[in-house]
């Protein structure tokens, strides 16, 4: 969604996410598969007279951290609008950063590309996130299912839209980004055969992306990578199986691990969703966002 002003008012949106094949590995400079929510972040920058301030969420760190980074000491009133829960790796700090930057740029009247966008909603996830890959970042700004890769060089290649919704298992248990990420450094190079077989599993998940059957086992070993190299856990474990047992195609955990998501493929999403929540698991369907951004476009070229 292209950022806008109106009267005085500057908006801008950013998607959420789910990580569908890669994490961890893209780290290391091997590729990840991601693709954005039809849920995200809106931002609404008012001018106003006193200091710059959200309108709600005053206290929030990460909001106030991020408005900090971006905008004047002084001068104007931030509006949040968010339908994705926060901390659950859905990618609701790279979307309020990216809404952010893309409001402030629609404030100053300036048309930036997507390299510079990405590079500032990126520096202000730098603040709570250490070293993130910047993958949330091109997923937020772009809207579209995307192969990305951090080499020398960002990589960002969209991809077409999926075919399916996604079921999103939750654990309920919050994650810490920064500190699985060191968790995972600290345990190189014993782990670095299984960041490799992540890797190539994304490589492989590209052409399997209409494939529910194909793409479910791809999930199912990337859990299986990821529970090697330590960051999945009982609860996440417990989930992904649960999905498998319900006929779920293959499921896996989705983000940093420790806590989070599992994301399951099934046939009928509503119905494992709803039998989910019959047994009390916290569960939602999180539908593709429609992928056709004019973005998107621009960065396939
Ligand atoms: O848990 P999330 O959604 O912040 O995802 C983290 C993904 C990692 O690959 C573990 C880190 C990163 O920056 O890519």
């Amino acid at each position: 969604m292209k950022p806008t002003v109106e009267g005085e008012v500057a908006e801008g949106y950013g998607h959420g996410k789910v990580i569908l094949v890669g994490e961890h590995a893209v780290v290391y400079g091997y590729p990840a598969i991601s693709t954005a929510l039809d849920r995200g972040v809106r931002a609404r920058i008012r001018p106003r007279r006193g200091p710059t301030a959200p309108s709600s969420g005053r206290g929030n760190y990460r909001v106030e951290g991020a408005i900090r980074a971006l905008l004047p000491e002084y001068g104007f009133q931030v509006e949040l609008e968010s339908t994705l829960p926060v901390g659950r790796g859905l990618g609701a700090s790279a979307a309020l950063a990216a809404a952010l930057v893309r409001a402030d740029a629609a404030r100053r009247g300036e048309s930036a590309s997507f390299e510079t966008l990405h590079e500032r909603a990126f520096a202000v996830e730098r603040c709570f996130h250490g070293t993130p890959s910047g993958a949330d970042h091109a997923v937020a700004l772009l809207g579209c299912t995307l192969r990305f890769r951090r080499g020398e060089s960002l990589e960002v290649r969209p991809l077409p839209p999926l075919g399916f919704a996604l079921v999103v298992l939750d654990t309920e248990m919050p994650k810490d980004t920064e500190q699985m990420v060191r968790a995972v450094a600290a345990r190189r190079p014993a782990v670095d055969p299984w960041l490799a077989r992540i890797g190539a599993l994304a490589e492989s998940a590209e052409s399997a992306l209409d494939d529910l059957d194909a793409l479910g086992e791809i999930f199912d070993e990337n859990h299986r990578c990821l529970a090697e190299i330590g960051v999945s856990n009982e609860p996440l474990d417990r989930l992904a199986a649960w999905a498998r047992a319900e006929g779920a195609t293959g499921a896996k955990l989705s983000g940093s691990g420790g806590g989070g998501v599992v994301i399951a493929l099934s046939r009928d999403p509503e119905g494992m969703v709803e039998n989910a929540r019959r047994q009390g698991i916290a569960a939602m369907v999180a539908a593709p966002a429609d992928g056709a951004t004019e973005w998107a476009a621009r960065v396939a070229g």
